[in-house]
């Protein structure tokens, strides 16, 4: 009989020795001392023993069992650390070495630009309008007084959908909607994307303007001059001199091209502008009063209102402010190029 715990105990020695986690300690717990384990079975026996033999037998079998869960507890504590260890070990980082440095984006130049736009004609008291890429020649021309056989229709100059749609050419036709839709006073800006079939290092076929118009019963030219002077102040400096020189538009009369002074002492085209025209004004009283029919006061009345009407070039602006000759650089999304604007 103790020959049969001296076996266990050997058994028990060599599997304690093998065991190398946790799990397996467990496993060998259960094995030797739980409830099916081989020392507790062994107590089983205790019935063949004679009477007397039963007590030191029993002692042997519960000295036994408190070796080894000793075994145990010591093996298991063994094995906690060495776990702790290589869990520490294999965790380990070295916080002196350099992060991995993630590539910043930038806002492209254009739209640094237009931000800027935004931001002066908002603090002008201007609000923020937009149109569809694709307008009818109606919208894009004819509102806008361009006579029939205007050049600017050409195929040259115009990008023609199937169906006779055109991909606007400006933003002007933004004008025509806003006065369509709202009664004046009316002071808008509209930012967006404008094609025209042109390309050469200061042309893209596709491009953006910023509009602006202001229309109310008593607008002016100076008011026209005022507002844009106080823009050049803003985006370009407070001691840029500028200059207007007369133009044509067929939707401004009188226009006028405004010119800044440019770093080298020569004269810039920044934008086109005008006192909205009459022709304007009247095609727009006509879609009201198809609206209205009743309404006898018609808001946009030739005679009784007035306005100017600006427009420009976003890339224009953006080569005059940084300096570049080949508006290509916009659309190429060369990194080197666009990383120098932050
Ligand atoms: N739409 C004109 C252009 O594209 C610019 C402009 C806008 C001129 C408003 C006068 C008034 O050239």
């Amino acid at each position: 009989m103790s020959g049969n715990l001296e076996k266990i105990d050997k058994d028990f020695q060599k599997l304690l020795t093998q065991a190398k986690s946790s799990k397996e300690l467990q496993d060998l717990r259960v094995s030797f001392l739980g409830k099916k384990g081989r020392l507790t079975e062994s107590l089983k026996a205790i019935g063949q023993l004679p009477e007397s033999e039963r007590p030191s037998f029993g002692q042997k079998v519960n000295e036994l069992r408190v070796v080894l869960e000793g075994a145990l507890n010591k093996k298991d504590q063994e094995i906690r650390y060495q776990e702790v260890s290589a869990k520490i070990q294999n965790e380990k980082i070295d916080v002196t070495l350099p992060g991995y440095v993630q590539a910043k984006g930038s806002v492209h130049p254009l739209t640094l630009v237009q931000d800027k736009l935004v931001r002066i004609f908002s603090s002008l008291g201007f609000s923020i309008e937009e149109g569809p890429d694709i307008e009818s020649d109606y919208y894009n021309f004819g509102a806008l007084n361009f006579p029939d056989n205007h050049p600017a229709r050409d195929m040259q100059d115009t990008f023609f959908t199937k169906n006779k749609q055109v991909l606007r050419t400006h933003t002007s036709p933004v004008q025509v909607r806003v006065m369509e839709r709202d009664t004046p006073p009316i002071r808008m800006i509209v930012p967006g994307r404008v094609y025209r079939h042109d390309a050469d290092t200061t042309h893209s076929p596709v491009f953006h303007q910023i509009e602006g118009l202001c229309v109310g019963p008593n607008i002016t030219f100076a008011h026209l001059k005022g507002t844009l002077e106080a823009f050049v102040q803003m985006m370009f400096g407070q001691n840029v001199p500028v200059r207007f020189r007369p133009s044509f538009f067929p939707f401004t009369e009188p226009s006028a091209e405004m010119d800044v002074m440019g770093p080298h002492g020569t004269w810039m085209e920044i934008l086109g502008c005008g006192m909205v025209d009459p022709n304007v004004f009247e095609n727009i009283a006509q879609a009201w009063s198809k609206k209205y029919p009743d309404e006898k006061q018609n808001p946009y009345d030739p005679e009784k209102i007035s306005g100017f009407a600006f427009g420009m070039g976003i890339e224009r602006i953006a080569m005059i402010e940084y300096g570049i000759t080949d508006i290509r650089l916009f659309y190429e999304n060369d990194l080197r190029f666009l990383e120098q604007f932050v």
